[in-house]
């Protein structure tokens, strides 16, 4: 028998090399994975058959936590904009304030590119499809937030739209040619990646005395994660070799200016590791249990 060979050794960067056949390759391995993993798409609701089967298995088997957080009104009066000193918060109020303000970003930029990207009957070429097809994903991806807040009972949160310059912002993105727009699409995918190991990583000291929600975060989390770690291969799956060096230069003021704009992130976060982190980004870091259930594009294995 031969001994198993540790996981680092199986991956490559995800900043490896990669020719224009393997890339078209990756993008029908891709469309295969995601449809088995989606089911059909129900594009006037921007939903997925299978997605919708998940969600709906975890809203029938409902886990709330067994106190209420110290100040819920806490929460409330700073989840959109930051009203007190988030250093006098206790670390749920915190994690969970920040995690909407993440979670609406998201929201923001995908509402916003839904309306300028190919329908299903417009699209032409397989990376279209995948496209509206990853659009559905990150729907529900805020389905998943929700259904993280209402553990914690916090069953009043609304999706706010951006104030009027930033939701400008996230609305001409789309309008970028291809080449332009596919590094920093790629480079904020690797950043929510990222971010969802380092909340994992706090998860069990943040909610230490809430075992049963925090189990139940993690699961909405771990599935989140499971298309994002696909999100982010099939991202890389756009970019040729320029391309690819300019996303690696964007990680760092990306991260660093996206995170300058949440004030929890750095009581939270170690950004300067984060940043390291994506730099050296291969799959091996990933949990075994998203691995098996994600996609990695062939080049990077
Ligand atoms: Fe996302
Ligand atoms: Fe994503």
């Amino acid at each position: 028998m031969s001994a198993p060979q540790p996981i680092s050794a199986r991956h490559r960067s995800i900043f490896a090399p990669s020719t224009e056949a393997e890339r078209v390759e990756n993008f029908e391995s891709y469309w295969a994975f995601t449809q088995r993993r989606d089911g059909e798409i129900l594009e006037d609701r921007r939903e997925l058959t299978r997605k919708n089967e998940l969600l709906a298995a975890f809203q029938s088997n409902p886990v709330r936590s067994r106190r209420p957080l110290p100040d819920p009104e806490l929460f409330y009066r700073n989840y959109v904009r930051m009203h007190d000193d988030p250093r006098t918060f206790d670390r749920k109020t915190l994690l969970l304030t920040f995690l909407y303000k993440f979670a609406r970003h998201e929201w923001v930029g995908i509402s916003a590119a839904w309306d300028r990207i190919p329908s299903m009957a417009e699209c032409r070429k397989t990376s279209e499809r995948i496209s509206r097809y990853h659009l559905c994903e990150e729907f529900t991806h805020v389905r998943l937030f929700h259904e993280m807040f209402r553990t914690f009972h916090l069953d009043r949160v609304e999706w706010v739209p951006l104030g009027k310059w930033m939701g400008r912002a996230y609305g001409i993105f789309p309008y970028f040619p291809e080449p332009v727009m596919s590094p920093p699409a790629f480079v904020s995918e690797l950043m929510g990646l990222m971010l969802y190991l380092h909340i994992d990583a706090i998860l069990d000291d943040v909610f230490a005395d809430e075992p049963e929600a925090r189990d139940r975060v993690r699961a909405l989390l771990r599935e989140i994660m499971t298309d994002e770690m696909a999100h982010v291969g099939q991202r890389r799956n756009f970019i040729g070799k320029i391309g690819i060096r300019v996303s690696r230069a964007m990680v760092e003021p990306m991260f660093r200016a996206f995170y300058a704009d949440i004030p929890e992130s750095k009581f939270l976060f170690d950004i300067d590791r984060m940043v390291r982190e994506a730099k050296e980004f291969d799959y091996s870091v990933m949990p075994a249990d998203v691995i098996q259930r994600s996609w990695i594009p062939s080049y990077c294995t």
